[in-house]
């Protein structure tokens, strides 16, 4: 058993033999997820009519959702991005270095900025945009304050300690069988 991987309409999710993308996590159409990258349990990411498109070394958490918006809206997610448990990415962009708290929603056609942070919780409301170095907070969000040293030290931790669990949960899959990586297999049958 591995994620459940849909075609819709032509298109077909292309998934990096390198990302980790959890068993029970759901990709339909026109979705790309980059190397390094990981999509926890229970993610949908569904490209119907537009791409979504999700570079390396992100993080998209558990029970997250991500959509193409309004009017063909595409999805758009950089390199080094976070996105906390349970967020809805719809039909917006978040640049390399964005971080999106749990719980965020962000609307169609917002921007998060690489170095700009949607802190959990936070809606962020249609074709706004948080620009690098600012923190946005609240429903609607606004601008809460700037990004300091201790918030950059969260993003860099969040992104490295993704990377670790994503090579783990990847191992603890494979060794139930619920992820094909013949390596895995190989080293669990020692
Ligand atoms: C932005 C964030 C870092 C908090 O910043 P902070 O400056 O450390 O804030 P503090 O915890 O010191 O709280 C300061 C005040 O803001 C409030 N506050 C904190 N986070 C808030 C949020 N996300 N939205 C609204 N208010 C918030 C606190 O209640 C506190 O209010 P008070 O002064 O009335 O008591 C945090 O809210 C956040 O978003 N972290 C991201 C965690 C995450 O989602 N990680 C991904 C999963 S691993």
């Amino acid at each position: 058993m591995s994620y459940l991987s849909i075609p819709y309409e032509g298109t077909t999710p292309d998934v990096s033999p390198d990302a980790f993308v959890a068993p029970d996590a759901t990709l339909i159409g026109d979705v790309t997820v980059g190397a390094g990258t990981s999509i926890w349990f229970k993610c949908v990411l569904r490209g119907d009519s537009q791409p979504i498109t999700i570079g390396r070394n992100c993080n998209i958490q558990d029970g997250t959702v991500v959509h193409i918006g309004g009017n063909n809206r595409p999805t758009f997610i950089g390199d080094n991005v976070s996105v906390g448990h349970m967020a809805l990415i719809h039909g917006c962009t978040v640049e390399s270095g964005g971080f999106v708290g749990m719980k965020g929603i962000v609307m169609d056609g917002a921007v998060i900025e690489g170095g700009g942070m949607l802190a959990t919780g936070g809606l962020l409301t249609p074709e706004k945009r948080i620009k690098s170095g600012e923190i946005w907070a609240g429903s609607p969000a606004k601008y809460w304050r700037d990004v300091g040293p201790k918030d950059l030290e969260l993003f860099a931790y969040t992104i490295g300690t993704y990377q670790d669990l994503a090579a783990k949960h990847k191992r603890a899959c494979a060794m139930a069988g619920l992820v094909a990586d013949a390596r895995f297999q190989a080293a669990g049958s020692d």
